[in-house]
């Protein structure tokens, strides 16, 4: 064996330090920073499941697909829902299996029952077969027994785990604090290699602070400027390179204005690939309006992104309601979230990053607001992150 496996190719030696995670990650088409690779980079080291939280589109599931891809490793998914049953996510006993069998070997059994003198006894000789069929041969792994059970070292990805219940939760903790599952029939399995374990979770309910306590935790919010750029850049659009930087402050001033459902980062790449179909070189109000259905969703919002989208491409620009009452966020003009918005201005100012500056977008933001905080901030996410347990509360 060479001295110095090629870096590149050899995807299964663990990763050396956090820029290696950023690397290794980049040449598979994932941006990450500092935090996220840092996370990352702790989670192979320590053996402890990563939770992601954040909004929706934020690369959650797609940050366990790349660690597999860049470890190597086989990806294993559990889609999380409620009422699953715990069976969906350890182990199924294979039912078929099991019948094909005793038909098969009818004649075999028909032996073992022949002398029985009542039927008591012959359920008595077939009971002691039971260990044939309650074995190894004839279980079905489903993927917490199949991360843990499987020969090759595995990536387990537990998707949407606030969808699932908590008696999955708690059957989920078992699992993830000793890495091993016990089938009461054949004994317990543990992992020779511990799964690199990632949770996602679109806050839909709290998780219990015993699996919070477990996971190393990260939340991924909305990318800051520079890499939403570089993310676009990495996917190959098609846009010209200042309509890609426009399209970005104009997504980021609009995740600023009180949506019901905030441009994700695959939205954006859905929008600059749409404006590069249309052949578009300059972004301008009118053709960001014809084709902002592209990432939002609500009526409601789009009204909303509608009055203000002039202003998000061109700061300058005149907008036909005055006094500042077009930015949108409605401080001061009741729509109905008038709590939620205290709130989320709260928020905003408390994460609001010293470092970056505002863009020309969240220069509008920020004029129109009374504050001088910088209006686009990492907070992006967390608003709209807390404002789904809100609606639903
Ligand atoms: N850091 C990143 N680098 C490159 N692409 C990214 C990154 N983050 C997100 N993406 C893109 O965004 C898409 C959506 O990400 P993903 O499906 O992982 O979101 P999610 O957070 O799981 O969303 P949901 O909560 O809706 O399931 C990905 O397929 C990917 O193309
Ligand atoms: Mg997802």
């Amino acid at each position: 064996m060479p001295a110095t496996p090629a870096p590149t190719d050899d995807t299964t030696t663990p990763f050396a330090s956090v820029e290696d995670v950023t690397e290794r990650f980049a040449a598979h088409g994932y941006l990450t920073d500092r935090r996220l690779a840092t996370t990352v980079f702790l989670q192979s080291r320590l053996d402890k499941p990563v939770l992601l939280e954040g909004p929706a589109g934020v690369g959650k599931t797609e940050l366990a697909k790349t660690l597999a891809a860049a470890t190597g490793r086989r990806l294993l998914r559990l889609q999380c829902y409620e009422g699953q049953d715990e069976s969906k996510a350890l182990y199924e006993w294979d039912y078929g299996k099991q019948l094909l069998y005793t038909q098969m070997l009818r004649d075999k059994i028909s032996d073992i029952t022949a002398d029985a003198p009542d039927l008591a006894s012959a359920v008595e000789r077939i009971g002691g077969q039971d260990s044939v069929f309650f074995s190894d041969r004839f279980l079905a792994p489903r993927p917490l027994l199949d991360a843990i059970r499987g020969e090759q070292p595995a990536v387990l990805l537990i998707d949407e785990v606030d969808r699932a219940d908590e008696a999955l939760e708690a059957v989920l903790l078992e699992c993830l604090a000793e890495f091993q599952v016990s089938v009461p029939e054949i004994g317990t399995y543990l992992a020779k290699v511990p799964p690199y374990v990632v949770l996602t979770s679109n806050n839909t309910r709290d998780l219990s602070a015993a699996l919070k306590r477990r996971c190393l935790h990260l939340f991924l919010d909305y990318p800051d400027a520079e890499r939403e750029l570089a993310i676009l850049r990495s996917k190959d659009t098609g846009l010209p390179e200042a309509a890609v930087r426009r399209l970005v402050d104009v997504v980021r001033g609009l995740r600023e204005l009180d949506l019901r459902k905030s441009p994700s980062i695959s939205e954006t790449v859905d929008w600059a690939r749409t404006l590069a179909v249309l052949g578009v070189e300059e972004l301008d109000a009118e053709v960001l309006a014809e084709t902002a259905n592209v990432v939002l969703k609500y009526e409601r919002d789009m009204d909303r992104a509608l009055g203000i989208l002039p202003r998000l491409v061109d700061p300058n620009a005149e907008l036909p309601v005055p006094h500042g009452h077009h930015h949108g966020h409605g401080h001061h003009h009741g729509h109905g979230h008038d709590h939620d918005h205290d709130h989320d201005h709260e928020h905003h100012h408390d994460d609001a990053p010293v470092t970056s500056g505002p863009a020309p977008a969240a220069s509008a933001s920020a004029a129109a607001s009374a504050s001088a905080a910088p209006a686009v901030g990492s907070g992006q996410g967390a608003r709209a992150f807390s404002a789904i347990t809100r609606r639903k509360a």
